[in-house]
């Protein structure tokens, strides 16, 4: 049974404002830029907006290290700034979702320098401080997860090491010390008191440490050791979830999102189970198919059947559990259309396809900046041009395994989180009208095709095709069968077609229905060829294609072209 919550039904869009829309011509994108694509963004049908972080920072991992979590960097703008975007989207009943960076700070925060001061005084409990390992070198052997050690000197001693999981400017927090949690509580309440709707949770599976670090088996020929191994050894991290939910979020009723990789569906239960640590979390069954343990350059390509595959997997796995967060990309991962759709059919109708296909599952629609016109990865053309402390890591890696120049700079294109961090393409205007002066990252060359201007232009293109899927889940005659309803695979074995069926949803689920809800099919065809399958019904309407269809009323079957996808009402 459910209990209707405000985020159930929302549709969420993510922003980089660092690449979203400069208002001053520093190459950098502000609050103000967000501002004034507030009513771009409502009439796609967005909601909820979470922001990528833009606390003070030295942007070291782009604001992913926080050096003051009660300000605003200057290079996004002021704390007037952000109240007025606060305020603006209220105004349009859209929400905005900060990122709770809190596993990590930066190393230029206050209580960092003052760990360096005095590593033995309170602020040395706030980080992980620990003297040299039995062999007078790093405490352990961890990587961190950009590569190289989790380790380094503490700023100003020689015996002394802390740790950082991320960057070497990204120390992680102590979270076992009470004032650790009491300071991150504090600053989140004081957010959700300014009026935010909620926050999206960063790598937030890390805060949990084991009670002895100790060294691993090394995996690769830097002798360093992956993470995962001390995660698994880390406990039990309900208590601290549990806390910080009980401090913060229920008292606000905020939505949460939280960065978690795939709980097998016990523990799915206690993150996001109708009293789950988190209202919502990522699905990254997808994007992370084909990832090995070597890098970018070892990663497989994952094929539209193994995209299905992993859909259905993450969908059965959190069944009426609770909500995932279905992406096709975000700001740590290439572009989804370049992902999931082979090279060569990489079309508008096929990047509609895929639209629709992740659009109408279960759970809650993300879009990234970009995805609603159809952008696309960059080719990388030389070191010089990456900008990401990963991608860097990851072109080290490649190289150092024997890569080309050629093949280093292939995995980087094909994998690289550049992909999605170039300039919003809002026009064919120089640098895609993403800024009058020099962006800090180039944009993608291909912005003369590829733009929100061109896409306003015409009713056929993929943005307005992203529209129409808000708003069929936003339609009162289907949104409870599309928020609610289950999910179930039509067809399975019928290679590269993704079709599911969403089930209309009884009064026993939803107590406060008036109404019966419709059965919906959702039928995908994932190939450049043409195929024909059968209803799995008597068929009452075709609601939405990205090609023209027939009902299939006369003999009950669907033709469906090459990458044509169509949702249909059953009686
Ligand atoms: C996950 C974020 O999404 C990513 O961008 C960042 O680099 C790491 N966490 C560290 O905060």
């Amino acid at each position: 049974m459910y209990h209707r919550k405000w985020w159930h039904d929302k549709i969420m869009y993510q922003i980089y404002p660092k690449s979203f829309c400069d208002t001053n011509g520093d190459g950098i994108g502000d609050l103000r830029g967000i501002i004034s694509k507030l009513d771009y963004l409502k009439d796609l049908g967005a909601d909820v907006l979470w922001l990528s972080p833009i606390y003070k920072s030295p942007l070291a991992d782009e604001g992913y290290d926080i050096s003051d979590y009660y300000a605003i960097d200057p290079r996004f703008g002021t704390m007037a700034d952000m109240d007025e975007l606060i305020a603006e989207a209220k105004k349009r009943d859209m929400f905005v979702l900060m990122d709770l960076v809190a596993n990590h700070c930066s190393d230029e925060h206050a209580w960092f320098r003052k760990a360096c001061e005095d590593p033995d005084g309170p602020y040395g409990q706030y980080f992980y401080i620990r003297g040299a390992g039995a062999d007078g070198g790093r405490p352990t052997n961890w990587r961190s997860y950009f590569g190289g050690p989790a380790w380094d000197l503490l700023p100003g001693h020689t015996d002394q090491y802390y740790l950082h999981v991320f960057h070497k400017k990204q120390p992680d927090l102590n979270w076992e010390n009470p004032k650790v949690r009491e300071e991150i509580f504090a600053n989140v309440n004081w957010w959700l008191d300014k009026g935010l709707g909620g926050f999206r949770i960063d790598a937030i599976m890390n805060i949990k440490k084991p009670a002895e670090l100790h060294d691993y088996e090394p995996n690769r020929t830097d002798g360093l050791s992956p993470l995962t191994h001390m995660l698994e050894e880390a406990g039990d991290i309900g208590p601290f979830l549990t806390e910080l939910k009980e401090e913060t979020f229920a008292k606000h009723d905020a939505f949460t999102v939280g960065e978690v990789c795939g709980p097998d569906p016990v523990s799915l239960q206690a993150y996001i189970g109708e009293d789950g640590y988190f209202s919502s979390i990522f699905d990254f069954e997808e994007n992370t198919f084909g990832r090995t343990p070597n890098g970018y350059y070892d990663w497989q390509r994952c094929t539209p059947e193994d995209y299905k595959q992993c859909v259905f997997r993450a969908q059965a796995r959190a069944g009426s559990i609770g909500f995932l967060s279905n992406i096709i990309e975000n700001h740590d991962e290439p572009r989804g259309v370049n992902r999931y759709l082979p090279d060569g059919e990489r079309t508008e109708t096929a990047k509609k396809a895929l639209a629709c296909a992740y659009f109408l599952l279960r759970g809650i629609p993300f879009i990234y900046q970009g995805q609603e016109i159809g952008m696309e990865n960059k080719v990388f053309r030389s070191a010089s041009e990456i900008r990401d402390v990963g991608a860097l890591g990851e072109y080290e890696t490649a190289k150092r395994a024997g890569c080309s120049e050629e093949e280093a700079l292939r995995a980087i294109s094909a994998y690289s989180r550049d992909n999605t961090r170039t300039p919003m393409q809002w026009s064919d205007a120089p640098h895609a009208g993403f800024t009058t002066g020099t962006p800090w990252i180039e944009e993608n060359e291909n912005y003369r095709e590829i733009n929100a201007e061109k896409a306003l232009k015409d009713p056929d293109s993929l943005l307005y095709f992203y529209r129409k899927l808000a708003a069929l889940r936003k339609a009162p005659a289907f949104k409870d069968t599309l928020v609610y309803g289950r999910m179930t695979p039509y067809l399975p074995e019928e290679k590269n077609l993704l079709a599911y069926v969403r089930e209309s949803v009884g009064k026993d689920e939803l107590p406060d229905l008036t109404c019966p809800t419709p059965r919906l099919l959702v039928a995908v065809n994932m190939q450049k060829e043409a195929r024909e399958i059968p209803l799995p019904g008597k068929a009452a309407r075709v609601l939405l294609s990205n090609l023209p269809v027939s009902d299939g009323a006369a003999d009950g079957r669907a033709r469906l072209k090459g990458w044509q996808a169509a949702v249909w009402e059953f009686e």
